[in-house]
């Protein structure tokens, strides 16, 4: 027989609470702040009240583990694009990651945005080759600015983050 230890029920209570709220994963990467103002975009979209009871982690790239990623129900990229590719800090994220997740996180929902001084494709283009092996899930439009950008434009990144935690709160992916 087991025997009821004083306060376990409400103990329980609060674990699934904390196991049924989903965790949204922000890896980013900026040198010079301009991926970071999209970036701060994307969070105030993810943290929006109405998109429900989500658990938004951001972290810069070098410092995300495959823990991280495997502790996440769901994930946003964002990067500048250089040198025609992703950038060498979210490069060595997807090196780190990529084998010990490669079985546990298909499936994962993601989506991305990229900040190019004139261009954005080549990143975009190199991020889906590694995603795709991983077999995640794009679940939104990736959002790449390119040259010059207004903070009016800065809205697709917000409406980014509302769409992933939204979903995620829904749990419509
Ligand atoms: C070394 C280097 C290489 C770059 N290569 C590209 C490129 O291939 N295509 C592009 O559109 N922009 C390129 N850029 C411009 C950056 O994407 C742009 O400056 C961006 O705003 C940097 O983002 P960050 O401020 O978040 O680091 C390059 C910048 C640097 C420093």
């Amino acid at each position: 027989m087991r025997l009821a230890i004083p306060g376990e029920a409400s103990a329980q209570i609060g674990h699934n609470r904390a196991m049924s709220t989903k965790r949204l994963l922000v890896v980013y990467h900026s040198q010079t702040g301009a991926t970071r103002r999209m970036l701060e975009a994307v969070l105030v979209g993810a943290r929006d009240p109405d998109c429900g009871d989500i658990d938004v982690v951001v972290r810069e790239a070098l410092q995300t583990s495959a823990e991280d990623v495997l502790a996440a129900q769901g994930l946003i990229l964002g990067t500048p694009e250089n040198f025609g590719y992703m950038s060498g800090g979210l490069k060595d994220f997807f090196d780190r990651i990529y084998y010990p997740c490669l079985e546990h996180t298909r499936g994962l929902p993601y989506g991305l945005f990229i900040r190019g001084g004139n261009d954005g494709t080549g990143a975009r283009s190199a991020i889906e080759r590694i995603v795709t092996g991983l077999g995640w899930r794009s679940v939104a439009a990736p959002v790449i600015l390119a040259g010059d950008f207004e903070d009016s434009q800065l809205a697709d990144c917000g409406l980014l983050g509302q769409t992933l935690a939204a979903g995620l709160s829904a749990g419509v992916f």
